[in-house]
């Protein structure tokens, strides 16, 4: 029901990487794709309840808690985030690119990562400070917009340098995400984006909008898309499709 719809932002993130890397083996890298997908989607349907950012609407349908209740909703979750790593861990060879996957995405999505921005976005954080919201953004977003990248490029054998490279670009892309969706939170029409916008200011979030105003949080966002795109083009032709996500996900109004 949850996995039903959502643009798949990460998985084709992955499979992008891996084919702009010369990956040939989609069974060797799908598994991969949908295990970030459901670690995603078990985020958002935590995020979701009343405990948490209390939503009714997501991907165009009622939230799993309205429709299934709580309990089913938080333990949808769980079994989506054990079930991922089964699916990160399936295949017999590529052993030691599997293993470091593993590690990749347990580190962003974990206390030092989606956990970690989560508990920093539920905190009560008075004046709207720029460093707080980097941190916020950094850690519940931009991590695991990076690690799918990332989990192509080891799964494709890449070199240690091109791995860095993509790395830095993830992150600049993972930002422009956070930066995007909270600003169609403000402008977003609910019926396109499938989730109920306005939602941060009526819950007081630490938003882009809110430190910088709409006009400066679309700057900034444009800026970090240039970032992106320069370290993308620096990898050479193979990965302009990667110039052509990172607009998709700055000019996005889903
Ligand atoms: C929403 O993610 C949650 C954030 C991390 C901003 P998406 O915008 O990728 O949601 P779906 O997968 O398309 O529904
Ligand atoms: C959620 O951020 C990030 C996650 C790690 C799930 P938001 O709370 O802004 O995401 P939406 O707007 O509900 O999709
Ligand atoms: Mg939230
Ligand atoms: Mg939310
Ligand atoms: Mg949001």
């Amino acid at each position: 029901y949850s996995l039903d719809t959502g643009k798949r932002i990460r998985p084709i993130l992955t499979l992008a990487s891996y084919e702009a890397l010369g990956g040939k083996n989609l069974d060797d890298v799908m598994p991969v794709a949908c295990g970030l997908e459901l670690i995603h989607t078990y985020s958002l349907i935590h995020d979701d309840l009343p405990a948490m950012d209390n939503d009714d609407f997501r991907r165009g349908k009622p939230t799993a808690h309205k429709q299934f209740g709580e309990a089913l909703a938080i333990l949808s979750g769980d079994g989506l985030y054990a079930y991922a790593f089964e699916l990160l861990a399936r295949g017999t060879d590529l052993i030691d690119e599997r293993y470091r996957v593993i590690q990749t995405v347990s580190e962003a999505v974990g206390p030092k990562g989606i956990v970690y921005g989560q508990v920093l976005d539920m905190a009560d954080h008075g004046m709207p400070d720029p460093k707080t919201l980097r941190k916020i953004h950094y850690n519940k977003t931009a991590k695991f917009i990076c690690a799918p990248i990332k989990c192509g490029a080891i799964m494709a054998r890449a070199s240690e340098q091109t791995i860095k490279t993509l790395e830095m670009a993830g992150i600049y892309l993972g930002m422009l995400f956070q930066y995007t969706d909270d600003i169609l939170d403000v402008v977003g029409e609910k019926e396109r984006l499938g989730k109920t916008p306005g939602k941060d200011e009526s819950a007081d979030k630490l938003t882009a909008p809110r430190v910088y105003g709409l006009a400066g949080a679309r700057y900034r966002a444009r800026r970090y898309a240039d970032r992106a795109k320069e370290l993308f083009s620096s990898l050479g032709d193979k990965f302009d499709i990667f110039n052509s996500l990172t607009d998709f996900i700055l000019n996005r109004s889903f």
